[in-house]
């Protein structure tokens, strides 16, 4: 049986991309997946571009590659995700050992790709953005586990002055509403209890109705509320100036909708946010969390920070750290502002010492830590809905599951509960879980005779 392995680096979106890819290849090749590169025929490079010189990382990577390939004859080393798509042929020039660079449009040509270089031993790249032709050409998903990611949209125009993401990854583009409604069906009849819908802008999501009519965001939740057995939804990716009365809204109807938002701020100073052509100002920004947190109080609700973008005063950075309080963040992405190159920011001046971007840095994380504990310490005594994902790895016979708000939280309960909802009484906050006692199955789960009994108890 061939053997593949995959190098994720970035976001989920990256972790979604490297699951297809494996897809693929396990249907076109029958690749197996393996975590030990000596085992392994074919070994990936998913790249991320969005900071660091993550280009120079995926060089150095793919140098350690050229022995590991030279040491057997036939493995073939391949390079994806946004460095690729950047790079192109570069890559393959400058790294004689790589045999395939592919987009992250692309991953499903992985296949004939393989073959192209097996056929010609020379270098097979496709980095182009051919809509969304990707997702035709994706086996039926296959998924272990109750939960599942759905990528709805691919790319973004917002163009933010700091981002490569529209150039690595391409414009905006929604998949049409039932193809996404096709993938939903085949996961919830695979046991699927809850899927994140997948974007890197995903409440710009407009996918196209049979009927000729537009689908947003809003109106996708509600659709996906019917399929009965589906228990929660969740969606990240969004952007501020797209999260529209419609989906605060249905934050307020549907209760699956769940109880958390990712919203990328970035930073809480007008001046700032208007050169990263981010297109909100704070008191919009914090308008719309208002609304929110008037239709859910308690709602969990997390964002991006990049500190330190050029010309950025204390002044400024003053202005983000009084957001977080007024926003009440429990949880945070936050990065040094990094230049990338192509980008409209990497030109600007920048005159702040990165000593001074690394201690607003340290500052602003601290204070999200101080409210992410608080935030979970407010959980103690409450009862929360999770959804019973596993056995705790922690070894202690416990299950595993997440809340609403995105929590591992651990408690006693029969492994019949795994797949299942279930009501937990929150006893203890520790650093990065929860722990509680089971105090009852979630109305309307199907009840086995253990879990029954457990319920009784
Ligand atoms: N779509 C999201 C939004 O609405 O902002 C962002 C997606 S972006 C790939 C993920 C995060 O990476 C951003 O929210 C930002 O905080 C961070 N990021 C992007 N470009 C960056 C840069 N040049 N330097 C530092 N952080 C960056
Ligand atoms: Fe990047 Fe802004 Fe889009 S941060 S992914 S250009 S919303």
């Amino acid at each position: 049986m061939a053997k593949l392995l995959i190098k994720t680096f970035g976001c989920q979106m990256n972790e979604y991309d490297s699951s297809k890819m494996a897809d693929v290849l396990k249907a076109s090749h029958g690749y197996e997946l393996t975590d030990d590169a000596e085992a392994a025929d074919l070994v990936l490079l998913n790249t991320c571009s969005v900071r660091e010189k993550a280009s120079e990382k995926v060089f150095s990577e793919l140098g350690r590659l050229k022995e590991w390939k030279d040491a057997k004859p036939g493995r073939v080393v391949g390079v994806g995700g946004c460095v690729a798509s950047q790079e192109g042929e570069v890559i393959a020039r400058r790294a004689p050992a790589v045999d395939l660079v592919f987009g992250p449009q692309t991953l499903h040509r992985l296949p004939e790709l393989l073959e192209q270089t097996r056929r010609t031993h020379k270098p097979a790249i496709d980095i182009r953005f051919p809509e969304i032709e990707k997702f035709d050409h994706l086996p039926e998903p296959r998924v272990e586990g109750p939960t599942a990611f759905v990528s709805i949209m691919e790319g973004c125009s917002k163009y933010c002055t700091f981002c490569i993401v529209p150039y690595t990854r391409g414009e905006e583009v929604s998949r049409p509403l039932d193809d996404v409604l096709a993938e939903v069906d085949a996961l919830v009849r695979q046991g699927v209890r809850e899927i994140t819908l997948l974007g890197q802008n995903v409440n710009a999501y407009q996918g196209s109705m049979a009927d000729g009519g537009s689908c947003d965001l809003a109106l996708l939740i509600h659709i996906l509320a019917r399929f009965e057995t589906l228990g929660r939804i969740r969606f990240t990716t969004s952007h501020p100036a797209h999260f529209s009365d419609a989906l605060i809204d249905a934050y307020a109807s549907e209760p699956k909708l769940a109880n958390v938002l990712h919203l990328p701020v970035q930073s809480g100073s007008d001046r700032i946010l208007a050169m990263m052509k981010r297109g909100y100002t704070r008191a919009q920004f914090l308008e719309k969390i208002a609304r929110l947190r008037s239709l859910r109080p308690d709602i969990g609700l997390s964002s991006d920070f990049i500190v330190g973008f050029p010309s950025e005063t204390e002044e400024d950075f003053e202005q983000t750290m009084a957001l977080i309080e007024a926003a009440r963040f429990d949880f945070a992405y936050s990065f040094v502002y990094s230049p990338r190159p192509g980008t409209p920011a990497a030109n600007l001046r920048d005159g702040v010492p990165m000593a001074v971007k690394q201690a607003r840095l340290e500052r602003l994380q601290a204070r999200i830590r101080d409210l992410g504990i608080a935030f979970t310490e407010r959980l103690v005594g409450t009862a929360q809905t999770v959804l019973v994902e596993k056995v705790s790895r922690r070894g202690n016979g416990q299950l595993a599951g997440k809340t609403h708000c995105n929590r591992w939280l651990n408690f006693d309960g029969p492994e019949s509960l795994i797949g299942h909802f279930a009501e937990v009484r929150i006893t203890e906050s520790l650093t990065n879980s929860l722990r509680g006692e089971l105090i009852g199955i979630t109305a309307g789960e199907a009840l086995t005779e253990t879990n029954i009994e457990t319920r009784g108890a």
